[in-house]
């Protein structure tokens, strides 16, 4: 069943079921190689799936992170115990572990009294959902039900850190942010930073179209961004596209009133809201049939700047103008 958690929709499936964990890739679509979170209450339920002695290595830090960040948008990446089935973790010899914090999620963990391996509830490639209704538009007919808890908060997935590497690396950005990490982890870095061109790709979520909407986004980043956005916007609907903009309110009007849909991501100073909107707004987008989709890029100048980016960057599947 689908279910909310405060950054977005889960589908959930007993994690240690290795048939129901195989239906859930073929009700999302997604390739076997993508590995699973395993969702739990908290640390003590954590303890079974972990594959190493408490006291060492990573462990310390998985008890300090989630002392600190559980319940919450916070994955950890650890050594697997020898429990978890090949098919939540593709293969790996390490498991994504989280503890959310949105209370539908925890009263269904408290009342299944398992771990729950579960994606986003979308389809492979779309945006993740962040109302039920995205859900069920997704996957409506390909699972047993939804819990309908409204929109979710945070908007975007959780952070994914992974505490196997000599250095703790996040492997995808989220409302945890690397600040919020440093705290506790002064040597934590980004994936970025991290990747060397001869490693295997730490994260195989991380493919590029991931999150991108169904019309092609095109993003424009940089000091001149919003003046080539507006001038491409208006050269394609003289060509007769059917256009969409995405882009904070402080651009918004200039767009409205063209014959140009406009998905309005609210005050650009609101980056939490901007969060929040952002995977509805491609949805919105994307249902109203376009040719294509431009978006104003963010920068990142820390916290969830890095998050916006982020997102936005996978969307434009390396459609990216800087100008
Ligand atoms: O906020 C979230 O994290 C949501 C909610 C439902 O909890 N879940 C979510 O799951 O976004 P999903 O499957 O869409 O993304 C999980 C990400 C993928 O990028 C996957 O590759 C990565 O976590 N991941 C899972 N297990 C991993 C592992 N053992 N090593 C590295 N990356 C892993
Ligand atoms: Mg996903």
């Amino acid at each position: 069943m689908a279910f909310p958690t405060e950054t977005v929709y889960g589908l959930g499936v007993h994690a240690l079921d290795a048939a129901a964990v195989r239906r859930l890739f073929a009700a999302k679509a997604r390739p076997a190689t993508d590995p699973l979170i395993v969702h739990v209450l908290g640390f003590e339920d954590a303890y079974d799936l972990l594959g190493e002695d408490l006291e060492t290595g990573p462990f310390c830090r998985v008890r300090r992170l989630a002392a600190r960040f559980w319940p919450g948008p916070l994955t950890l990446v650890v050594p697997r115990s020898p429990h978890v089935p090949d098919e939540v973790t593709a293969g790996l010899n390490t498991v994504a572990l989280r503890a959310p914090a949105h209370p539908v999620a925890r009263a269904l963990l408290e009342a299944a009294a398992i771990p729950v391996a579960a994606p986003s509830a979308n389809l492979f490639s779309r945006p993740s959902p962040t109302r039920a209704e995205h859900v069920l538009e997704d996957l409506g007919g390909r699972i047993d039900m939804v819990i309908d808890g409204g929109s979710t908060q945070v908007g975007v997935e959780s952070t994914v850190l992974d505490l196997t590497a000599d250095a703790p690396t996040i492997l995808r950005p989220g409302a945890v942010t690397i600040e919020m990490l440093g705290e506790l982890l002064p040597n934590v870095r980004t994936r970025g930073e991290a990747a060397a061109p001869d490693q295997p790709m730490p994260g195989p979520g991380m493919l590029s179209r991931h999150y991108s909407p169904k019309a092609p986004l095109t993003l424009y980043e940089g000091p001149r961004a919003v003046e080539r956005l507006a001038g491409v916007v208006a050269e394609a609907t003289l060509r007769g596209q059917e256009v969409g903009v995405l882009v904070p309110r402080e651009h918004a009007e200039r767009f409205e009133g063209f014959g140009v849909r406009v998905a309005n991501l609210g005050p650009a100073s609101d980056l939490a809201g901007m969060a929040t909107r952002l995977y509805g707004a491609l949805r919105e987008l994307d249902s109203s049939g376009l040719d294509a989709i431009f978006a104003l890029g963010v920068e990142d100048k820390g916290g969830l700047t890095a998050v916006l980016r982020d997102r936005l960057r996978r969307a434009a599947a390396g459609r990216i103008i800087h100008t």
